[in-house]
This record gives C-alpha cells, sequence and structure tokens, in this order.
C-alpha cells in the first residue's frame, strides 16, 4: 500500500465556478504557447505522440518503463506508435541508464514516479541528445523535484502532468504537455480539438470538491476505485442541483461501504464490457482551466518552502516510520517532491495517515491497480524474467490484489 499527498483544493474558487454560467477562455490563460492543456494526462501524450507519428509518416517506437500507470502505454498503442519495456530499478522506481537499450528506440518515455527525479537524468539526456531520441518526461506524480538545484521543468524540453484526482495538483481530470518547441503546426493540431463540454467540466469540479470531502477522513477505503459509473450518478444529480451537496457526500460515503464495493465492481466490469474505453482527446476547457490558473501559482510559492524543509522532512520520516528503511535518494543531489506525493510502504495505511494528518500533512490510501506488467506479457509475448524489478514492485511490493484485466484485451485489440 501506498500512502499519497492528497491535492490541494481552494474550495471558495471551486464553488464560484460551479455556479458560472457560461464563460470562455481569456486572452491571459492562452499566452504560453509551449503549453497544451487537456482533458487528461493520457490525452495529452496521446495527442502529441500522434502528432510524431504523422509528422515522421511511420510508427515510432517508444521506450517506457514497465512499471508504470497503464494508461501510458493506451497512449502509446493509440497513438498508432509501438511501446518497447524496459526494467526498472527497485529503488528509484524508474529506469536506470543501464537499464535503456538506446539503440532500440526512436522516442524515450521516462517516468518519475512518486516523486522521485530520474538519478540519471543528466547522463540520459546527453545520450539521447547524441543519438537523435526525443524526451517525454513523464511528471504525472512529481512537482518541481530537483536534480542539482534544477527543477525537471526547467531541464525538461517536453514534459507532461496529470491533473487527476491523486496528483499534486488537481483539476479532478486533466492534463498539460510542455513542448519547448514553437512549431505552428503543433499550435493548429492543437486548436483543432474540441474543448470539453461545460458540463463535463462542471461535473469534475463538483466530484473534486466532493472526493476532497470523502477522503478527508477515514471513509476513503482500499477497495475504492474512483470515476466510475454510480459516482457519476452522483455527481451529475449534484450538479444539476437535483440533490444538496451534502446529501452527494453522504451517497459518496455510503458508496464506498463494503458491501456496496463488491456490487460496484461487478457492474463496473460489465460496463467495461459493454463500452470501449479509449482515450477522448480533447481540449480542457474554460473552467477547468480557469482554475488550474488560479491554484498553479501557489504551488510555484510553495516550491521554494519545500526545498528549504527537506531535511526536515527527512528527519521527520524518519520518527516516523520506524521500521521502514529511508531511501537515500533523499539526502543526495536529488530532491524529490516530498509534501506533494511520497512512497510509504506500510502495511497499516490507516496509522500512517493518522500520524501524518497529526503532523499537518493531509493524505490518503490508494491502491494503484492499474499498474502495467501483467498486461505487456500479454501483448508482446515478452519474457517475464526481463522484467523481475517490475514485476516484483508491482506484485509483491504494491500487492495489487485486483488486476484490471479488460484494460489489455482492449489493448490487443487495437494493435
Ligand atoms: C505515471 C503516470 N503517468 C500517466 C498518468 C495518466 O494520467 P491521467 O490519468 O491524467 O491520464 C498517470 C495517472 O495515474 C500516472 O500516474
Amino acid at each position: 500500500m501506498f500512502v499519497r499527498a492528497r491535492p490541494k483544493i481552494d474550495r471558495e474558487k471551486l464553488h464560484a465556478l460551479i455556479d458560472t454560467q457560461s464563460g470562455s477562455i481569456p486572452d491571459e490563460l492562452l499566452t504560453d504557447r509551449n503549453k497544451f492543456f487537456f482533458n487528461s494526462g493520457r490525452s495529452s501524450l496521446k495527442w502529441y505522440l500522434t502528432y510524431l507519428k504523422n509528422k515522421q509518416n511511420k510508427s515510432l517506437v517508444v521506450g517506457l518503463q514497465a512499471f508504470t500507470c497503464s494508461v501510458v502505454t493506451q497512449a502509446v498503442l493509440e497513438s498508432g506508435n509501438k511501446p518497447y519495456y524496459f526494467d526498472v530499478d527497485k529503488k528509484y522506481f524508474t529506469t536506470l541508464i543501464g537499464q535503456i537499450d538506446f539503440n532500440k528506440i526512436d522516442i524515450l518515455i521516462l517516468s518519475h514516479l512518486y516523486g522521485i527525479p530520474n538519478p540519471d537524468y543528466l547522463l540520459i539526456k546527453e545520450k539521447c541528445k547524441e543519438l537523435d531520441i526525443g524526451i517525454i518526461d513523464d511528471l504525472s506524480q512529481t512537482l518541481f523535484s530537483r536534480i542539482d538545484h534544477h527543477c525537471l521543468e526547467e531541464l525538461s524540453d517536453c514534459y507532461f502532468y496529470s491533473f487527476g484526482f491523486d496528483k499534486p495538483v488537481s483539476t479532478m481530470n486533466g492534463g498539460m504537455i510542455f513542448i519547448r518547441n514553437d512549431d505552428l503546426e503543433l499550435q493548429e493540431s492543437y486548436h483543432s480539438i474540441k474543448p470539453e463540454s461545460f458540463n463535463k467540466e462542471k461535473s469534475d469540479l463538483v466530484r473534486l470538491l466532493l472526493y476532497h470531502e470523502i477522503t478527508s477522513s477515514m471513509n476513503y477505503t482500499q477497495e475504492r476505485r474512483l470515476n466510475d459509473r454510480v459516482d457519476a450518478l452522483i455527481v451529475y444529480l449534484a450538479r444539476r442541483k437535483i440533490i444538496p451537496m451534502n446529501a452527494a457526500m453522504a451517497l459518496l460515503k455510503l458508496a464506498g461501504t463494503k458491501p456496496l464495493l463488491i456490487f460496484r465492481k461487478i457492474f463496473n466490469s460489465w460496463v467495461h464490457r459493454i463500452f470501449s474505453i479509449k482515450i477522448n482527446v480533447q481540449r480542457m476547457g474554460y473552467l477547468k482551466r480557469t482554475y488550474f490558473q488560479h491554484v498553479y501559482p501557489q504551488f510555484q510559492k510553495d516550491k521554494k518552502f519545500y526545498y528549504e524543509i527537506k531535511e526536515k522532512t527527512v528527519s521527520f520520516f524518519k520518527k516516523m516510520f520506524k521500521d521502514i528503511q529511508i531511501p537515500d535518494y533523499v539526502t543526495g543531489n536529488i530532491e524529490p517532491s516530498w509534501y506533494l506525493r511520497f512512497p510509504v510502504l506500510a502495511k497499516d495505511p490507516k496509522t500512517v495517515i493518522e500520524l501524518l494528518s497529526d503532523n499537518g500533512i493531509e493524505a490518503g490510501p490508494y491502491n494503484w491497480d492499474r499498474l502495467s506488467f501483467e498486461g505487456f506479457r500479454e501483448l508482446q509475448h515478452l519474457n517475464k524474467d526481463n522484467y523481475i524489478n517490475s514485476k516484483q514492485l508491482t506484485c509483491e511490493i504494491i500487492n495489487i490484489p485486483n488486476w484490471d484485466d479488460n484494460i489489455w484485451k482492449r489493448l490487443s485489440n487495437i494493435n
């Protein structure tokens, strides 16, 4: 079980935006030509990989680590490119330079999981430059992590964020890709995409408010999956003001109780079978874009504080978790975004969360059940022994109880 920091939200701003009747994205939000906002992190990746494939007029081989969110594979496949997997280092949850077969790939997606930047980043970048391999940094789980006092955001020529619920900055669903390239075609391609509907955006903001409430206590159960159809119905009723927010909250809590979770699991797998769930690439709309622009500067302001308290953070973790080994990466030249996300391998997440909240840190338990490993074995018929660390991390350390089999069946039909 990993414990993750909960996103910080601005309730007042959310309420104000939920009550907004209409609007379009103001000009001041459109000035940064290198940042492209989408309805999810996976959409931003799919859009860019599709663009690269079309530009080069061939399917590209995209290197990625076996231990990462399965939707990264999904984006690669749906963009018409081919995934090529590497194993990970067990300490850093990322591929170190020795684990990457540079001769086999055209593009490299480098994942920086749990707030920990890849310690070989500068070496990998140099090598990729030499071989003309583009790097896309997956910063879905980190924010302002540093290497030698430089943020990955500054060092990278292309990175993407996810603004999902359990990410450092959240708009419930959303993503952004930064591309240090002023290609006009990119702009044209982006602006030809449909934005999210106003109602969808409102639902996301209502859901963000509600989920934030229900994860503030121990109502959040380990088995609970976010974003399913049952929750969507409750959110719909709240958004249309058919039921008040408090009632929606109570219903969400009820829907998260054990017997109902069993029912939901069956219901959801049935829904999955009927609907094909492809990545629907849309531009982020007015409400969420406005919300993001409102909260992001606060994170930028806070980052200085996070760096300053790094030492304090390390000793805090040492004190708190006597039974776990504090990895030495917290004391080297890389600085993980500890307070925003942190991996805690704990058997009893409830105690950990209570300890954290006593110390003013909000956290929630999450079971990350969409990690790749089983899937690509099925997809590419690879020898699982090549990915021994990935498998061990996924199956033994995280101890995922339920595999999402359906996604792999759907993916293998795409190619
Ligand atoms: C490492 C990583 N990459 C990509 C994603 C995809 O982000 P999104 O859910 O916004 O599509 C996630 C989200 O869980 C992630 O953790």
